[in-house]
């Protein structure tokens, strides 16, 4: 699957959605509720629409295996992500979202306590993602460009399972429509 207009985005959204993140909330409310969260912290609207499109990845999965949710493997729903959206997001909204599952691995690695506050499924998907991360793989990660919004992002996802706080996609679709209008414009000769 690729992503190439908005629509694209939307129905993938209606159609999966509605899927529950965790038991508190769905993937749209996830979703929304990391996107709210970035503005509120003054982000950029890159990372924004990053936060808002960060597990799109897992949606695809959703429709690839028709509704099927994988639990037992590594899926890499962070790279997926990247993946789609390579033909309508820039590097500034694709970059984070790659990167935010290794974010994870570098937090529980070099942030004291950040384990420990790990829901036990985020534990079980760290294990698939490889733990965290080595002291050296740590100062590696820590180089890469785009390290400062890849926490940033994986901060809010974990902040982002808010009970009682919704969210519908269409709360972002202005931003979503002038990334994909900035599309068309490059596109017109
Ligand atoms: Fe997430």
């Amino acid at each position: 699957m690729k992503i190439d207009t908005l629509n694209d985005i939307v129905s993938l959204y209606a159609r999966w959605g509605n899927v529950r993140y965790s038991e508190a909330i769905t993937q749209t409310e996830h979703a929304v509720q990391c996107a709210r969260l970035a503005e509120r912290d003054s982000a950029g609207p890159s990372l924004v629409l990053a936060a808002l499109l960060h597990d799109i990845g897992h949606l695809v999965d959703l429709d690839l295996k028709d509704g099927h949710e994988i639990t037992d493997v590594d899926t890499s729903h962070e790279t997926t992500g990247g993946r789609v959206l390579s033909g309508v997001m820039p590097v500034s909204v694709r970059n984070p979202i790659v990167l935010h599952v290794k974010a994870k691995r570098w937090l529980c690695s070099q942030q004291k306590g950040y384990f420990d506050s790990l829901s036990p499924a985020s534990i079980n998907s760290l294990r698939l993602q490889g733990g965290p991360y080595s002291d050296e793989e740590a100062e590696r990660f820590s180089a890469l460009p785009g390290f400062d919004d890849a926490i940033a992002l994986r901060l809010w996802d974990d902040i982002g399972k808010i009970p009682d706080w919704g969210g519908d996609i269409s709360e972002f679709e202005e931003i979503l429509s002038h990334y994909f209008e900035l599309l068309d414009a490059r596109a017109t000769p």
